[in-house]
């Protein structure tokens, strides 16, 4: 800091800063230089005053210091660069300057556990990113990475300090370079608490995680009024880019909460499923649901009719620990289900298909919502287990001119690369290119098991009698029943997982409600499963 300034500002409490009201209300310490620790901090701490942090309360949100307290296990908050300020002369800037600049950084412990954070303070300079705010953000992430910790963004900003101009881009983008390169390091997750706009969406972007609050945070390029004057559209900014609109629409939020207690609680427990770093393993915990726990709900979850859904939900809370499921992105692509559970206390990635929802169809948005999941797992050691139900691909001009083949192509690279333990349980259709994609043996699953109901073809029997017997059935004298028996007979040969298990693609058929210690057996024997891909600079997924 400037202690030239400070001692000044110490001298001369007439002067309008939120310190000299802080420090009033404390005992003075008769060692002066103690006091004006007390003073600077008790400054410090303040942020932008009292009437700025009235007005945070006013519309619903919480400051960035009582962000982190929240978050963070009581009492473990050590913070860095409390006395950090920007250095900008422009604008009468020189005059304005307010201790840690706008941005609260540091680390603590959650459940126990190291983690880098630090809140954007909107009470300051509308929390807007100057370059020394920048540089407290990569400090923290600097250290994250030396030490091999997750780094946690609070974010509540207006963007880029709009008095310092480009040394502020500059800031954004070394956070942008950070991020990239930590990707896959360390966990990264953004918790949006206000305003996110412009290029200051990226970092979140880059992160492994974005949180919302809805009717308080909102995150867009581009802000309603130039969409009104550029494209003449008139949306709120709600509209545009609330909680509702990312994690239902454009599935840029994998979690929208109701209000920031909630949302830094649920950030809490996600990390409770993460290991600290790429090296780490996921942290297991103390498992008090038994291993042999077998479900006879599962026995008639799957209905006899094929073309009736069932909630795949049902099937993974039936398996998991103590029937606890931590859904991620639970409102968009639903026809996919991803997110963690603990298998004898040990976490684990569930990406299943939801035959509730467009028949567990894979589309665009699924397809990408559970690539970049199956990613993320496998880049973390995180074990995955694919429960499959898919009737293949959705057919169609929006999906094929929308990209459906390398968009689908994503889901099936991140398949195939991972090399974590995978398990993949077929509960009904495993149809076409979708089978191949979801964790089939092909693609180095390692245990596939396949319930009696399942049904493994190039195609359902419908379509596939159209195609192959369609000379037959134009000749036929009664082409109805002629179609019921072919179809019958199809299913008979195809429509089960024998054929499957007869070539190996298999390992087993088993029985629904021994789902749960079967798979649990299976990770434990794939506990310790070493398998490298070949040495190359990166792949070239299709993007
Ligand atoms: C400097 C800013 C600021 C900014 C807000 N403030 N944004 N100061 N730079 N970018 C200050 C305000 O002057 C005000 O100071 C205080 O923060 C609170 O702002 P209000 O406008 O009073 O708050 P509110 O009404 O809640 O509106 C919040 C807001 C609005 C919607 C964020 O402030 C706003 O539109 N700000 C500008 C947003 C913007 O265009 N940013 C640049 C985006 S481009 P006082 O002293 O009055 O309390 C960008 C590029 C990043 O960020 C590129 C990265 C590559």
């Amino acid at each position: 800091c400037h202690p030239g300034w400070a001692i000044s500002m110490l001298a001369a409490p007439e002067s309008h800063s939120p310190a000299s009201e802080a420090s009033m209300t404390k005992p003075v310490d008769p060692d002066p230089r103690r006091a004006l620790l007390d003073r600077l901090e008790a400054e410090a701490e303040l942020g932008g005053g009292e009437d700025r942090i009235a007005k945070q309360h006013e519309s619903g949100k919480l400051t960035a210091r009582e962000r982190i307290e929240l978050f963070l296990d009581p009492g473990t908050f050590v913070e860095m660069d409390k006395f950090k300020t920007h250095r900008c002369i422009d604008f009468g800037m020189e005059k304005q300057k307010v201790y840690g600049d706008g941005v609260v950084t540091g680390y603590g412990l959650v459940e126990g556990r190291q983690v880098f954070v630090f809140a954007q303070d909107f009470t300051v300079f509308g929390g807007s990113l100057s370059g020394a705010f920048a540089q407290k953000i990569c400090k923290v992430m600097d250290l994250a990475m030396e030490v091999g910790c997750p780094v946690v963004g609070l974010n509540d900003s207006g963007g880029a300090r709009i008095q310092e101009g480009v040394e502020s881009l500059a800031g954004y983008a070394d956070i942008f370079l950070r991020n990239t390169l930590a990707s896959g390091v360390v966990p990264q997750i953004s918790v949006v608490l206000g305003p996110c706009a412009g290029g200051a969406v990226y970092s979140p972007a880059i992160t492994d995680f974005i949180y919302m609050v809805k009717d308080t945070s909102y995150m867009f390029i581009t802000g309603p009024e130039v969409i009104k004057t550029v494209t003449h559209e008139d949306v709120t900014k709600e509209d545009l880019g609330g909680a509702k609109a990312h994690s239902t629409r454009s599935g840029v939020a994998h979690f929208a909460l109701d209000d920031e207690p909630a949302t830094i609680a649920s950030v809490r427990e996600l990390l409770s499923y993460l290991p600290l770093n790429n090296t780490d393993d996921p942290p297991a915990q103390p498992c008090n649901d038994p291993v042999s726990r077998r479900d006879e709900a599962l026995k008639t979850l799957v209905p006899e009719n094929p073309n009736k859904p069932y909630d795949i939900k049902e099937v993974i809370k039936a398996i998991v620990d103590d029937h606890h499921f931590y859904e991620v992105a639970e409102h968009y692509a639903m026809n996919i289900i991803i997110g963690f559970c603990r298998l004898n206390g040990r976490p684990v990635g569930v990406v299943a298909n939801q035959p509730q929802m467009l028949a567990g169809v894979l589309d665009i948005n699924a397809s990408v919502k559970a690539a970049r999941f199956v990613r993320f797992c496998d880049a973390f050691n995180i074990p995955l287990l694919t429960l499959v139900d898919v009737p293949g691909f959705l057919p169609g001009t929006d999906q094929e001119w929308g990209g459906i083949i390398k968009h689908g192509a994503k889901l099936l690279y991140a398949f195939a690369e991972a090399t974590v333990p995978k398990v993949t349980v077929i509960t009904r259709k495993a149809y076409g290119g979708a089978y191949d994609v979801m964790a089939s043996k092909h693609i180095r699953a390692d245990v596939n098991l396949a319930w009696p109901s399942a049904e493994i073809a190039v195609m359902g029997p419908d379509g596939a009698v159209n195609i192959i017997f369609r000379k037959e059935l134009a000749g036929a004298k009664d082409p109805v029943a002629e179609r019921a028996r072919l179809v019958a007979e199809y299913r008979e040969k195809f429509a089960n997982p024998y054929k499957a298990a007869e070539l190996g693609y298999v390992d087993e058929v088993i029985r629904p409600e021994d789902t749960r210690p079967r798979i649990i057996r299976a990770f434990e024997m794939l506990r310790t499963k070493r398998q490298e891909n070949p040495p190359r600079k990166h792949g070239n997924i299709p993007l």
